[in-house]
């Protein structure tokens, strides 16, 4: 394949996604990581800072490309000649949305095509939302995220650096 985009709201990126991402790097030569300006999500980083904090997460990944788009994902994707999206599904649970978003694309683009990766079983659990009210109420994050997500995470909810 040669190239994938792996959409997504990535607030923040966190170890799964980080999972996703090499085992697609495995896959195509070029995975657009790229991030949604979802207006309906209250987000807790900026825009430019996830697309910041997944490229400093992903430097040693080969093939990497981190960008935001805005609009349909079905154009993003027409627009950079996309051969696939790629989707992680944890759990049964996903199940039910994705399935739903993938065949909602390919109602709006019949090329659209969706490719769902599992991430290993110990990043299973892991969400952005989780991650996010652990920090906040001053858990442990460290071995969640990439480091440079547990450092902007302390930085943003103003927590001792040990987070
Ligand atoms: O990480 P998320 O929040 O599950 O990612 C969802 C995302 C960004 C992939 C989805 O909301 C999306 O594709 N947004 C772009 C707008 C769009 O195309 N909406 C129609 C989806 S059927």
């Amino acid at each position: 394949m040669r190239t994938a985009i792996y959409p997504g709201s990535f607030d923040p990126i966190h170890n799964g996604h980080l999972d996703v991402i090499e085992r697609a790097s495995r896959l195509c030569d070029t995975i657009v990581v790229a991030v949604a300006r979802n207006l309906a999500k209250d987000a807790l980083f900026s825009l430019e800072e996830r697309v910041e904090l997944i490229r400093e997460a992903t430097w040693h990944v080969q093939g990497v490309e981190v960008v935001s788009f805005e609009g349909l994902l079905v154009d993003f994707a027409a627009d950079r000649h996309a051969d696939a999206v790629i989707r992680g599904l944890r759990a049964v649970s996903d199940f039910e949305y994705e399935f739903q978003m993938a065949l909602m694309n390919r109602e709006l683009s019949q090329e659209f095509e969706t490719l769902f990766l599992m991430p290993s079983q110990e990043h299973i659990f892991l969400s952005s939302r989780m991650i996010k009210e652990i920090a906040r109420l001053n858990g442990q994050v460290a071995g969640f995220v990439p480091a440079p997500v547990a450092g902007a995470l302390a930085r943003k909810l103003n927590l001792g650096t040990d987070t």
